[in-house]
């Protein structure tokens, strides 16, 4: 099948998040398995790690000229093709955000005119000799593709992934005019979600299948708490409706053959793991202490990541025998608030702000156990980041989280699935909780090795899931 898989990020070639890792990790997956893929991006000044596009033609929507760019993901044949528009995408920042971390105030324009360049792709009318069969869209900013889409003659089908609720692209209602766009898709059954714009819809109202990044995720969502006013619409579309388990992608995230980290290390070879804390240690100015249990945490800084739960651990985590690392950027006020504990507590907690994908790696490889106590999480990958290099995940109970991690307890040691610690409140009392429990575990080293192994032999590979996809592909 012909697969244009379309995304706003793509790891290497930009990441703010998650969605990258995935777009450039499951169309490998899915070009494995047989499949003509192609993934379709904007071209943003950011854009690192592959060779410079060449040209392919221009396109024109909308009034503007666009170029179609040609790349590949590195040491691969999975080609890419860039959406170069520089007015829009030529500028330092990230895909969402500009370099002071403001929203690009023209985000609805840049996205919708992405929306409209894949629907010229995707029906051959960039006359680029490939028809798709599929079109794979994920989140927001691909939403009005299955929209625009349903539109034409002969349409490919459509999947439309959510790998995150809480974006949802929202726009004042006057912004449907300023973009031109079809009057036919104005309606609460399409693109209308109370009297605004909303893109995420297009891709919940039009396409012909929905998923999401894990199977409670696909629960959780079609009850208010997680569906945020749309989940009426999705358990109404609850038979079109998947959850599928995002995987990782293991040839970049492997404890024995990982070039960022101190010393490689595998399930056999778990003392080599120890290189790696001191090293961490010595690296973030730590004392050099392989008894005390090193604790980390990668992500954004955001209300999503329970971060605030963290925060209230904080003070007592410092009378505990442990040791913290963090490694994140977000939320200002979060980021000053965790920095002045660094500042006064130099000896237990270490924080870094900003993104580094290095130190990333350094701290799965080179942490006792991960932190990521989120109060929602469509998937996740850190949690199982760290199962696979041995660092024990401390997880909340909900969406991917629960699907991926088997909390440590008599029943699940015995039989060998323990892989780490869950609990269920989004409560700071419930994370202390779960952090002592940690460290009774800790210290227990012959049950902490079982579960460290546990965890490490687990299959998070795209495999299993890249056929879900197929499955889903076939299915349409
Ligand atoms: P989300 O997509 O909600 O941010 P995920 O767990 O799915 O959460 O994926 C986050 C990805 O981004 C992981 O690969 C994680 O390592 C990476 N990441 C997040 N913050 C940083 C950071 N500050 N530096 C390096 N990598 C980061
Ligand atoms: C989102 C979610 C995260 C998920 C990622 C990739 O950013 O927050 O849970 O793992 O997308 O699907």
């Amino acid at each position: 099948k012909k697969i244009l898989f379309a995304s706003s990020e793509t790891h290497p070639l930009i990441k703010t998040g998650g969605l990258a890792d995935v777009a450039g990790s499951l169309p490998l997956a899915l070009a494995e398995l047989g499949q003509d893929v192609r993934i379709i991006m904007p071209n943003y000044q950011g854009i690192k790690n592959c060779e410079p596009g060449r040209y392919l033609c221009t396109v024109r929507v909308n009034n503007c000229d666009v170029n179609l760019l040609e790349t590949h993901l590195p040491d691969s044949d999975v080609i890419v093709w860039l959406v170069d528009y520089p007015p829009f995408f030529n500028f330092p920042g990230n895909p969402y955000l500009d370099e002071a971390g403001r929203p690009w105030p023209n985000i609805g324009e840049r996205f919708a005119l992405f929306c409209r360049i894949i629907v010229e792709v995707a029906t051959n009318r960039a006359y680029l000799n490939w028809h798709a069969d599929i079109v794979h869209c994920n989140d927001w900013q691909t939403g009005l593709v299955p929209a625009l889409l349903s539109l034409e003659p002969n349409p490919p089908a459509t999947i439309f992934t959510i790998h995150n609720m809480a974006y949802q692209g929202l726009f004042p209602g006057s912004t449907f005019a300023q973009l031109n766009l079809p009057g036919q898709l104005l309606h609460p059954d399409g693109l209308e979600f109370h009297g605004m714009l909303s893109f995420i819809k297009g891709g919940l109202s039009y396409s012909d299948r929905i998923t999401t990044v894990s199977p409670t995720y696909a629960q959780e969502i079609q009850t208010p708490e997680f569906g945020y006013g749309l989940e009426g619409l999705l358990a109404h579309k609850q038979s079109h409706l998947r959850g599928i388990l995002n995987g990782i992608d293991v040839s970049v995230w492997n404890p024995a053959d990982d070039a960022y980290i101190a010393q490689p290390y595998s399930v056999d070879k778990l003392k080599d793991k120890q290189v790696n804390k001191t090293a961490l240690q010595q690296q973030l100015g730590l004392p050099v202490d392989l008894e005390t249990p090193l604790f980390g945490l990668i992500g954004r800084l955001v209300e999503q990541k329970g971060i605030d739960l963290v925060l209230s651990c904080l003070q007592e985590m410092t009378t505990l025998p442990l040791q913290f690392a963090l490694l994140g950027s977000g939320d200002k006020s979060i980021e000053y608030r965790l920095q002045e504990f660094a500042r006064l507590y130099p000896e237990r907690i270490s924080i870094t702000i900003g993104y580094d994908e290095r130190l990333a790696h350094q701290i799965e490889a080179g942490a006792d156990i991960f932190l990521m106590p989120s109060r929602f999480e469509p998937c996740g990958l850190n949690q199982m980041y760290s199962q696979c290099y041995g660092t024990i995940p401390i997880v909340r109970k909900t969406g991917g989280l629960a699907d991926t991690v088997i909390d440590a307890l008599p029943e699940s040691i015995a039989n060998g699935t323990a892989s780490g610690i869950s609990f269920n409140d989004a409560s700071a009392a419930a994370l202390i909780e779960a952090i002592k429990r940690s460290l009774v575990l800790f210290h227990n080293q012959p049950v902490w090795k079982k579960i460290q192994r546990n965890a490490m032999v687990k299959d998070f590979s795209w495999q299993n899931s890249a056929n879900q996809y197929l499955a889903l592909y076939n299915e349409i």
